[in-house]
């Protein structure tokens, strides 16, 4: 479906989200890529990024691709790849809010950055990433950020932190990782 939209350096191709509707559990990336914006019908996560995320990190939280949802916080490609904008997230917010709305999920899985800020705000992945949080927005909701499965690709390092990280989703579904503590101090 092609979108009416005044950014520059934007597809126009909406990449919706994927998945079964009922699934308890919503991954969500960054933005779509070249493969993802070029396929037919448009899919997220199905590049190389993809192709890791289903093969290696998804069988560490004992999890199929068929069984999860998964979408992005800015479903257009941007050209070359640059950083989606947070103009562009607000004017296309949306389109994920009422995914989940729709979705209902249990577990969301932001991956990466910006994916991470968009849920929990101002923080930092480093900190943040493989742990159990609670947002009040999203009542009943457990929010496990990831590493994102791009970063594993040309870094063994990172590839380590993001197994780790679907192994805690793995201990977080069976209801063994304990909440990160809410700070009482604003
Ligand atoms: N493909 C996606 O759909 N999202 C990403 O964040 C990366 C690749």
């Amino acid at each position: 479906m092609q979108i009416d939209h005044p950014f520059d350096g934007l597809s126009h191709t909406l990449v919706p989200a994927s998945g079964p509707i009922n699934s308890k559990y919503l991954f969500v990336g960054e933005s779509p890529g070249f493969e993802e914006d070029q396929a037919v019908p448009p899919r997220p996560f199905i590049g190389k990024s993809g192709q890791e995320f289903d093969r290696l990190y998804l069988p560490m939280a004992l999890l199929r691709r068929r069984e999860v949802r998964v979408t992005n916080v800015l479903p257009f490609h941007p050209i070359n790849n640059r950083n989606p904008t947070v103009d562009e997230i607000k004017f296309f917010n949306h389109f994920l809010q009422d995914d989940i709305a729709a979705s209902k999920p249990e577990f969301i899985i932001p991956m990466g950055y910006f994916a991470t800020r968009y849920f929990l705000g101002d923080v930092d992945l480093g900190n943040t990433h493989g742990m159990l949080h609670r947002n009040k927005r999203y009542p009943n909701v457990a929010i496990i950020p990831t590493y994102h499965p791009a970063a594993g690709l040309h870094n063994t390092d990172t590839q380590a932190l993001i197994a780790y990280d679907f192994q805690q989703i793995r201990l977080a579904l069976e209801g063994k990782l304990p909440e990160r503590p809410v700070d009482q101090f604003p």
